[in-house]
């Protein structure tokens, strides 16, 4: 296995650009952490793919510079690629996190910043690939759900994990309750694990992924 140790540069806040397509409540926590100076990092763009995305006026409330890149405007997924990757490129990040973006991202995006995506999945992955993690966790009738911190690959939910929580299911759970529950534990895990990436750097091989400061 090869071993590639990355670390962001320091006597600067890290560069942070988050990709939403929803409320962006995960976004919000990582803005509320930023405003600890010893957290590293700051938040310079918002990405969204959608226009109705709440965070996007979340985001230009608390004076963060955003961008909508929607698919349907583009002729084809290569030239959606493209200018989301001007886009985000514009705002110089060292890291990007998509958080609850529902877009796989493309060749050109991840080439850009290779092992600098990471994606905030609500499941215990390798289950439960896809944008309904809580419905097929509830569906499936396990005890156990979660969500998973991965570095992007080109594929759907299968990059290196860097860091995983479990939440129980409750026999009582419904939708609304168990995603709550997930949600909650995946926004400590996020503000948590990018602390980590910015501060101490990561690690990634052809299978893991891990936190130097482990
Ligand atoms: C997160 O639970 C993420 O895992 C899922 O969508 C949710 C996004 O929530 N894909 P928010 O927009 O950060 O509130």
């Amino acid at each position: 296995m090869t071993k590639r140790v990355l670390t962001l540069p320091g006597g600067r806040p890290s560069r942070l650009v988050v990709l939403i397509s929803g409320e962006g409540s995960n976004l919000q926590a990582l803005y509320k952490a930023t405003a600890n100076p010893a957290y590293g990092a700051e938040i310079v763009g918002v990405v969204s793919d959608r226009e109705t995305a709440g965070g996007l006026q979340w985001a230009q409330s608390q004076g963060v510079p955003t961008a909508t890149v929607c698919l349907g405007d583009f002729p084809d997924r290569e030239a959606w690629d493209s200018a989301l990757t001007a886009a985000v490129q514009s705002w110089e990040p060292d890291l990007i996190v998509s958080a609850g973006f529902l877009k796989i991202l493309g060749p050109k995006f991840l080439a850009q910043w290779p092992s600098r995506v990471v994606n905030t999945h609500n499941s215990l992955l390798p289950s439960f690939v896809g944008i309904h993690g809580p419905r097929d966790a509830l569906r499936a009738g396990v005890k156990l759900a979660g969500a998973t911190l991965f570095i992007v690959d080109p594929g759907m939910d299968t990059g290196p994990i860097l860091a995983q929580v479990a939440v129980p299911v409750h026999d009582d759970d419904n939708l609304e309750s168990l995603t709550e529950r997930i949600k909650v534990a995946e926004r400590a895990q996020l503000v948590d694990s990018v602390g980590r990436m910015v501060q101490h750097g990561w690690w990634i091989d052809e299978v893991r992924a891990g936190f130097e400061s482990d």
